[in-house]
């Protein structure tokens, strides 16, 4: 018998689907020092699958007055045709808009400065050698691609010339905030805007200040699934325990857990940390976690919030004031997951299991350390930090 139904789509960086915002809700309300956002979109008739652990990757447009800042800065009305990267002829301003990183410098583009500014760029140009790598960082930390157009009027391009030495410009990737389970035919994703001023000038992240910003129910939002590389729940049947540490935004996959696990049932205990600055304004889906409690979805919810006392109290803190339970759940098989900031806190994270299995486990910190590798070969520390 011929299979007559059809194969669903499958949507990739080459070919995304177009989804649209659902619902917006402003997560840091009053607070005015984050902007965090909570978006649901709407993946309708795409046949889009994921799993809890999974990320959006979401292909952003540009902000709109840095276009324009751009164009004055070059000389440039917009209207001048160009070929974008995918060979389309274009006027400039549509592909400085859709397709180009206009924003992070990189080597191909500061060179071509320094090539063209001649002696007024030398000092860049002392940086760009491979012994300078550290100081070239730091130096290019808070400055874009404007400030060198502004900085060095003499480095003059033809509009395909500029074009031509831009990076295409890059999807981001937000971890899946819900379950399809429990919101079918939706993804959810928690977002903080990135905003920041430096050298004199108000920066806004690509990415997270086009979803903050610039989108409606009418945007289309192109994106496609990018699979969490061995970021997964346990089977519902199995009754490991899980301990899930998600401070900020490292909170959406374990929404998504959270609702996969209420869908199917699952046996384990489960073991919530969240951190983030403020109770009253920043306290992310707290009716939701408080009615999973209830449920006994969660057996615990701890929280960290760093700014409500005059000492920082965060939630590697919180993992030492419980070191002796979190070293029975591990004993008993749990599973560790930590998502969020991997500069810093997935860093402390870290540094506070050590020890906890340290201390408990009456180990030394070589032994602590074998632990942890083997938690690791096991699948029993996952991580998903950016
Ligand atoms: C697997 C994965 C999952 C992720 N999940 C989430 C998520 O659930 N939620 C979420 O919000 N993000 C998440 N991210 C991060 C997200 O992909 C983006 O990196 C983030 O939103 C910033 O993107 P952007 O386009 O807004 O900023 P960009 O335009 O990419 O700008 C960010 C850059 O700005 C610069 N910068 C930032 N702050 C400063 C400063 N103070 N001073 C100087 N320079 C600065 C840095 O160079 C930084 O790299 C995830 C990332 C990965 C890899
Ligand atoms: N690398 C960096 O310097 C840096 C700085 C900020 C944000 N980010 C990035 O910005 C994005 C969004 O951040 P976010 O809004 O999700 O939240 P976040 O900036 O990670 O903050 C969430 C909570 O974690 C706290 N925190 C800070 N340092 C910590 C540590 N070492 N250990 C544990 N908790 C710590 C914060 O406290 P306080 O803010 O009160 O200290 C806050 O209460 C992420 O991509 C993150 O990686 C990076």
């Amino acid at each position: 018998m011929q299979d007559t139904a059809e194969k669903p789509a499958v949507y990739s960086r080459k070919n995304p689907f177009s989804a649209k915002l659902k619902t917006a809700l402003h997560l840091t309300g009053s607070c005015a020092e984050k902007d965090t956002w909570h978006f649901e979109l709407d993946l309708g008739g795409s046949g889009m699958t994921f799993e809890p652990g999974d990320s959006l990757a979401i292909f952003p447009l540009n902000c709109p007055d840095l276009v324009e800042d751009v164009l004055q800065a070059l000389g440039f009305s917009g209207d001048e045709p160009v070929t974008d990267p995918a060979g389309n002829s274009v006027p400039l301003r549509e592909t400085l808009l859709r397709s180009n990183n206009i924003t992070q410098p990189d080597k191909k583009f500061l060179n071509t400065i320094v090539g063209k500014a001649g002696a007024d760029a030398a000092d860049l140009e002392a940086l760009l050698v491979p012994e300078k790598k550290k100081e070239l960082a730091d130096y290019l930390w808070g400055r874009e691609i404007i400030d060198f157009l502004l900085a060095y009027p003499r480095a003059k391009f033809e509009p395909q010339e500029f074009v031509g030495i831009l990076k295409k410009l890059n999807v981001r990737l937000y971890s899946i905030a819900s379950s399809l389970k429990a919101k079918p035919e939706e993804v959810h994703l928690t977002v903080a805007t990135v905003r920041y001023e430096s050298f004199g000038r108000q920066r806004k992240g690509v990415c997270s200040s086009f979803l903050a910003e610039r989108i409606d129910e009418e945007t289309p939002l192109p994106c496609f699934i990018s699979p969490g590389k061995g970021f997964r729940l346990p089977a519902p049947e199995e009754d490991t325990p899980i301990i899930m540490v998600g401070p900020g935004t490292g909170i959406a996959p374990f929404r998504a857990f959270v609702q996969e696990r209420k869908a199917t049932g699952a046996k384990g205990r489960a073991w919530l940390f969240f951190g983030e600055i403020h109770e009253d304004t920043c306290f992310f889906y707290r009716d939701e976690w408080e009615a999973c409690l209830e449920e006994g979805i969660l057996e615990k919810l701890t929280t960290a919030f760093s700014r409500d006392q005059d000492h920082k109290i965060y939630v590697h803190h919180r993992m030492k004031e419980n070191a002796s339970e979190i070293w029975q759940w591990l004993e008993e098989g749990g599973i560790f997951y930590v998502c969020g900031d991997a500069a810093r806190m997935a860093v402390d994270v870290d540094k506070a299991l050590h020890e906890i299995i340290a201390e408990q486990g009456g180990k030394s910190a070589e032994q602590a350390a074998e632990y942890v590798e083997q938690m690791k070969k096991d699948k029993r520390y996952r991580r998903d930090v950016y």
